[in-house]
């Protein structure tokens, strides 16, 4: 698998009734390799969704392409799954058949993708849960489930918009080293937009700090250090002084903007 983002620029009109525009992110060029965890950090704002909503290929780019194992990227594909912050699990479905949904669209007889469905639900240690429904479950675990449909679909790249963002701090460190582990074993891209800068020295083996909006690259920080890494670790605390320092000046320049 190889990712190639070619000079991509999105830009939105403000009002449908005016020409006016913001220019979401500009500019933006970068390689993934295979097997890659890649972390996006940058102010709010600054284009990060919407540069994983044009690698899903939910919304186009107004400029530049993306290539995918030497392919232009034109559409949604079940090569880029994406998990949002806040899970989109369907209520009426039981834990299982939202695990089981995608494989259910994909046509795959109901023995088969149940046994694919369960498999990945145990690698989640929800299988006392299959059953249940998604109000029964914590924050914590809707989210597992939200990762579990996403893997049940072995994409070539996993898109994750602030997955955690909306859990405390501890499940969130849970969930870190349970992700770091599951990309160990599955070695799937993971490309992983965060505000929290701790989670991205944690997850990533590069992380990318965009600009203020208009978003561009700003930095790019390559994290060497021995998996599953905890928040707590000592030897991270360089590498989260180097993101720290690289998006403050973004942060008080996004601030500024938002006060103009
Ligand atoms: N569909 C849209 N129509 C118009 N403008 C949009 C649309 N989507 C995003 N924008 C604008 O593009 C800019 C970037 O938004 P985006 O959601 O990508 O930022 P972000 O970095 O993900 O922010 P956050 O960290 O708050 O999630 C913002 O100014 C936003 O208002
Ligand atoms: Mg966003």
């Amino acid at each position: 698998m190889k990712l190639q983002v070619k000079n991509l620029s999105k830009k939105f009109r403000t009002s449908s009734s005016n020409s006016e525009y913001v220019t979401a992110i500009e500019n933006i060029d970068l390689t993934i390799n295979d097997g890659e965890f890649v972390c996006i950090v940058g102010p709010s704002g600054c284009g990060k969704s919407t540069l994983l909503n044009i690698l899903a290929g939910l919304d186009k780019p107004t400029e530049g392409e993306i290539i995918l194992n030497g392919h232009q990227i034109k559409g949604t594909g079940p090569d880029r799954i994406i998990v949002f912050q806040e899970n989109a699990l369907f209520p009426w479905l039981k834990v299982i058949e939202n695990v089981e949904f995608g494989l259910k669209m994909a046509g795959l007889q109901k023995d088969k993708r149940r046994q694919i469905a369960l498999s990945h639900l145990e690698t989640m240690q929800l299988t006392k849960f299959a059953d249940s429904y998604v109000y029964q479950l914590s924050g914590g675990m809707k989210q597992r489930v939200a990762l579990a449909r996403a893997l049940v679909m072995d994409p070539d790249i996993l898109l994750m918009d602030e997955p955690f963002a909306s859990l405390d701090s501890q499940t969130r460190d849970l969930l870190s080293v349970e992700l770091q582990l599951i990309w160990s074993k599955t070695r799937k891209n993971i490309i992983f937009v965060t505000h929290n800068i701790m989670e991205s020295v944690c997850l990533g083996d590069r992380i990318f700090v965009f600009t203020n909006r208009p978003g561009k690259i700003k930095k790019e920080i390559t994290v060497q250090h021995r998996r599953p890494r905890l928040s707590e670790d000592d030897e991270l605390q360089p590498y989260y002084r180097e993101v720290l320092s690289e998006l403050k000046s973004e942060i008080s320049a996004a601030r500024k903007q938002k006060l103009d």
